[in-house]
Formats: C-alpha cells, structure tokens, sequence
C-alpha cells in the first residue's frame, strides 16, 4: 500500500522534462503492455496505439498539443524540456464507439508504469486532432483519443487542499513549483457519517 500510495501521488501532469533523456521504444511497449493486461468493457480491447521517441516525430507532434489551459501566461515547455516520447491512444470504431473506461484505465496504466521506470508525463486531451491524422498518415478507423506525453519529469509538482473559494485551477508559483488542488477526501465520499 505505501508503495502504491507513493506511485500515485508521484504520479503527476508533468509538463517540463529533460527533454536530452531519451526514452527507448521498449520502455513504451512494457508500459502499453500494462494497458493491454488491464480491465477492459466486454473485453472488447478496442484500443490502439501509436509510440514516437524520434527527435523529428516528437516535434512534429509537439505542434499538434496543448498545453496547461489555466497557466494563460504558459504556451507550453520551451525547447530543451519537451517531451522525448509519445504515446496516442486510438479508438477502433470497427470494434466500438464507446472507449471512455477503458481509455482511463488504459492512460493511467501507462503513466504509472512510466513513473515506476522513473519517468512521468501529461495526458493531453487537447489535441489538433484532423492536423494530426493527416500528418502521421492515421486512418479514418482509428478514433484519436488521447496523447500521452512522456519524459523524465523536471517540474516539482505539489499537491494541495482546494482552498475555501472552491478553486479548483492548478497554479506555478514565483519558484516553478506547480501546484495542484484536490478535493479533500470526505468531500468527494458522499456517505461517511458526519
Ligand atoms: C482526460 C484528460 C485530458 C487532459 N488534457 C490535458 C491537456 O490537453 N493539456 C494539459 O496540459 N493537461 C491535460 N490534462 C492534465 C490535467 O490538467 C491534470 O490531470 C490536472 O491538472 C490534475 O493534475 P494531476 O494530473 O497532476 O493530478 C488532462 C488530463 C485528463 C485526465
């Protein structure tokens, strides 16, 4: 449990990275491999992947993202902390058109592998995704769900309670730190005695 606890609290959005740490595509397949091994809705394993570790890949990719909607001040990592590898995650509409658990579990899974090997990264959501299909050639099949965005972590990232106000927008302080607000835990459990 201490262990698990650990994994996942270090298990942050990281969005800088040192960015010369390279990540080889075997690390990518182990971690999609957790993915594979994990729950899936009618067992149907509609999910797909694409793996990039390439310098030219990761930029072309890069310009297809975005990055910390609430940082407004932040258009995303500078060169020199990018992300060294990608993962996207795709759809099969030949086997379903409903991936949203399984996209979950499949994301995190991925991730947590990554922070267990001692890397980290960012789901990306926000992803120009017609730009994307036409420029890695992605076929009309394969629905483009998420971008998983990988590296070795440079950021220090804090949890923090969600403040009085309510505000639930992660923030950078004067010294880099990220912060990030969670709920606390008897306010997301609706049922625990008072
Ligand atoms: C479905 C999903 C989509 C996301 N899309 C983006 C995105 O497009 N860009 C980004 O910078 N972060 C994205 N994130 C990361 C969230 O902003 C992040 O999970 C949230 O701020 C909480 O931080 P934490 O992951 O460290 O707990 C996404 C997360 C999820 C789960």
């Amino acid at each position: 449990m201490v262990n698990l606890i650990l994994t996942v609290t270090q298990n942050r959005s990281y969005r800088r990275f040192f960015q010369q740490e390279t990540i080889n595509k075997d690390s990518l397949l182990q971690w999609i491999n957790l993915a594979r091994l994990s729950a899936s809705g009618r067992n149907l394993q509609p999910l797909k992947y694409l793996v990039y570790n390439s310098k030219e890949e990761c930029e072309r990719l890069f310009s297809n993202l975005a990055w910390a909607g609430y940082l407004k001040e932040w258009s995303g990592p500078e060169e020199g902390e990018r992300p060294s590898a990608y993962i996207v995650i795709l759809g099969d509409t030949q086997l379903t058109d409903d991936f949203a658990t399984d996209l979950g579990i499949a994301a995190q899974t991925i991730l947590l592998g990554a922070v267990n090997d001692g890397f980290g990264g960012c789901m990306i959501g926000n992803i120009k995704r017609e730009k994307l299909r036409t420029e890695f050639q992605i076929p009309d099949q394969y629905k483009i769900l998420l971008v998983i965005a990988l590296g070795k972590p440079k950021e220090t990232i804090e949890l923090e309670e969600v403040p009085d106000s309510g505000d639930i927008r992660y923030w950078r302080d004067e010294n880099g730190v990220h912060h990030v607000p969670k709920r606390k835990l008897e306010d997301i459990v609706l049922n625990l005695p008072q």
